[in-house]
């Protein structure tokens, strides 16, 4: 329960702009324990997004390391970092990236077809995943014939589909109106106490990070702030 899965030590990141230059993140440090639900919080342009690009492998950082499960991936080469996103970090996003003309179990499947698993072991695990989420008989819908909130749970479906150490996401409510945005917080709540899931979730919403067992605000590059959330076990 304490190992950390995620560790970040003088985290920075600075786009270049022509001759301007933007730093989102300066000497950032964070430790994320397995098993934990962390919320990050930070007002617009914080740097929330570009923080979790490149936890999740989808950029690099200026400088500073960043250490998931035991492996520095801040210099390693995209050959690499291609295989950590695809086996160690499951990804929710705000519009879900759902590809359009498959249905829900193929949208899950195909993550696990990029990781090499076989099949008959995919279509099982494709179906169990989406039950887990709520969607028993739903496996043959495509995205537009399934509500939003539907939709947002096939994305959690196939965010846990190689058996993330980590599940990153990014205003995964955003999109959502008040009573899905409640169920998929529980939904998360859910996979992070039941099956011990380690998930950091950004959101401007306070109902939604009050889910979480700890809140991160993020202000000027860096981590400014830590609360715990109600959520708090004392395991
Ligand atoms: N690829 C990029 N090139 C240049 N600047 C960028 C790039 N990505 C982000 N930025 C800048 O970095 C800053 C942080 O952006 P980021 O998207 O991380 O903020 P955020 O906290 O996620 O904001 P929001 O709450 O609006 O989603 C912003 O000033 C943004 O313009
Ligand atoms: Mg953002």
């Amino acid at each position: 329960m304490n190992e950390p899965v995620l560790k970040i030590e003088n985290l920075t990141k600075t786009f270049t702009l022509g001759k301007r230059k933007i730093q989102p993140l300066s000497n950032l440090d964070l430790e994320v324990k397995r098993g934990e639900f962390t919320a990050i919080m930070g007002p617009s342009g914080s740097g929330k997004t570009t923080l979790l690009n490149l936890i999740g492998c989808m950029d690099k950082p200026t400088d500073g390391r960043i250490v998931i499960d035991n492996m520095d991936i801040a210099r390693l080469p995209e050959s690499q970092l291609c295989k950590i996103r695809r086996d160690k970090i499951g990804f929710i996003f705000q519009n879900f990236n759902l590809l359009p003309y498959l249905n829900a179990r193929e949208n899950v499947e195909l993550a696990m077809e990029l990781a090499g698993k076989f099949k008959e072991q995919r279509k099982q695990r494709a179906k169990d995943l989406l039950a887990t989420v709520g969607l028993s008989g739903r496996e043959q819908h495509r995205p537009q014939h399934l509500s939003q909130g539907e939709q947002q749970r096939v994305a959690i479906a196939r965010a846990l589909a190689n058996d993330p150490v980590l599940i990153l996401a990014d205003e995964p409510t955003g999109n959502l109106d008040a009573a899905n945005k409640q169920e998929i917080v529980k939904l998360l709540a859910d996979l992070n106490q039941k099956q011990g899931a380690t998930i950091l979730i950004v959101t401007h919403d306070e109902k939604v990070a009050a889910h979480t067992r700890r809140m991160l605000f993020l202000k000027d590059g860096k981590i400014i702030d830590e609360k715990q959330g109600s959520k708090s076990s004392p395991s």
